[in-house]
């Protein structure tokens, strides 16, 4: 057994390990970021692709924001579809000026990546069996496998950023946990194609069929969706099928949307997810690894950054001033903020997907919101505060 000691143990190289290992350098603070997956692979998962404002000021205070700057596409506005009209939300008019920023997750996990190799610090790619222990107190240990060597890492703090099915929750005693969840019946069918967008901007369309929505990754790649079961098997849908669901739940008069060879497909369930607390010993969870949104609003990514926004903080707090307030309230500042994202999402998916069982009457609640939302500055402001991100910041 090879030991080695750091101050924060961090679990999961996604977005909210690798930007919290970079706000803890920043602060001169010391990580060991444990990753059991390969470089290549946490480089070429296909994830989100939209920031908040508030996201993309944090990227760029820890340095991962030239690329972000140059390829980040800005959007002002999105459109809502239905009953055969489409309808734009001028967000940026709406909010006082804000906005959202097109760049894909991938590409925010590669940058991340590069910062942390470039700067020598320890990144742990195929890290096997983490496991935590002893993080109810305050000398926590991980130990893990890694180039066949059996290792453990002493740590004042471990970070829990694995995600959904990592250990960090998983090691938190029975009983501790209250989990609030919600799964919808339905998944989305996801695409990456190589065409040039239809729309500059993202559309989200509610049709009879099934939700279908159209997102980008760049000027030249399109990013698609459309509504399937929940288990859908993704060998039932060949490109063409893809295709024409595609043209047929966005399609409009006058609008076509184009085609181009599929690069990428793949299923995605949806599920509303919260553990609560956040915390336990020291042991803190962050992004993924602690609550799921359904991807309607946009908002896992987001709220994977602005937890670690606060846990950077709080962990810097304590070390620099003995200050223990922002680790204690970590939990209560973070679930703020996740609710009001879980309320938003769980609304957006809601009010756009066709419902499995649902009646005529479902449809015409459906209906009659999205008409409202386009026609009333109050209701299009609400989901405008809420997609910018400034709903959540003020929770
Ligand atoms: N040991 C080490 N690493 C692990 C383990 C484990 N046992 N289990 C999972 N991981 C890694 C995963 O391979 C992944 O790289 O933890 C990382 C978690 O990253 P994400 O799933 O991207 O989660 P997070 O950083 O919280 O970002 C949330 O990801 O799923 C999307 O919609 C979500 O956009 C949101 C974002
Ligand atoms: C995406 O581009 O992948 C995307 C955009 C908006 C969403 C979800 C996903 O609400």
């Amino acid at each position: 057994m090879t030991a080695g000691t750091t101050q924060v143990g961090i679990v999961g190289a996604g977005p909210a390990g690798l930007t919290l290992a970079r706000l803890l350098g920043a602060r001169g603070i010391e990580s060991v970021v444990l990753e059991s997956r390969s470089r290549d692979h946490c480089e070429h998962r296909i994830r989100a692709g939209v920031l908040e404002q508030g996201a993309v000021d944090l990227l760029r205070a820890v340095g991962a924001g030239e690329r972000l700057g140059r390829e980040g596409i800005v959007h002002h506005g999105v459109s809502l579809q239905f009953a055969g009209g489409r309808h734009r939300i001028p967000l940026s008019e709406l909010t006082g000026g804000a906005a959202i920023t097109i760049y894909g997750q991938t590409e925010v996990v590669k940058d991340l990546i590069r910062l942390r190799v470039e700067a020598g610090d320890p990144l742990l790619f195929e890290a096997e069996d983490v496991a935590l222990h002893d993080i109810e107190g305050d000398r926590p240990r991980i130990t893990y496998r890694h180039d066949g060597r059996e290792r453990e890492l002493r740590c004042d703090i471990v970070a829990g950023c694995d995600g959904f099915h990592g250990v960090s929750r998983a090691s938190i005693p029975a009983g501790v946990l209250r989990v609030s969840e919600r799964d919808y019946p339905f998944g989305w069918l996801g695409i990456l194609a190589d065409v040039a967008p239809s729309s500059e901007e993202l559309v989200y369309a509610h049709h009879e069929r099934g939700f279908a929505l159209l997102s980008l990754r760049s000027p030249t790649l399109s990013r698609l969706y459309v509504q399937v079961a929940h288990d859908e098997d993704i060998g039932e849908w060949p490109d063409e099928r893809i295709w024409a669901e595609l043209q047929t739940r966005l399609g409009l008069p006058g609008w076509t949307l184009a085609e181009g060879p599929i690069l990428e497909k793949g299923v995605t369930g949806m599920r509303s997810f919260v553990a609560a607390p956040m915390q336990f010993g020291s042991l803190y969870l962050a992004g993924d690894a602690a609550h799921i949104v359904p991807p309607t609003g946009a908002k896992g990514l987001n709220l994977a950054i602005a937890d670690v926004e606060l846990l950077g903080e709080a962990v810097a707090a304590w070390y620099e001033r003995g200050d223990r307030s922002g680790l204690d309230g970590y939990t209560e500042a973070c679930l703020r903020r996740v609710w009001r994202a879980e309320h938003f999402s769980w609304w957006m998916t809601s009010m756009l997907h066709r419902l499995p069982g649902g009646d005529p009457f479902d449809v015409e609640l459906q209906l009659a919101q999205l008409r409202y939302v386009v026609s009333s500055p109050a209701a299009a402001t609400t989901l405008a505060e809420n997609y910018v991100g400034i709903a959540g910041r003020r929770a």
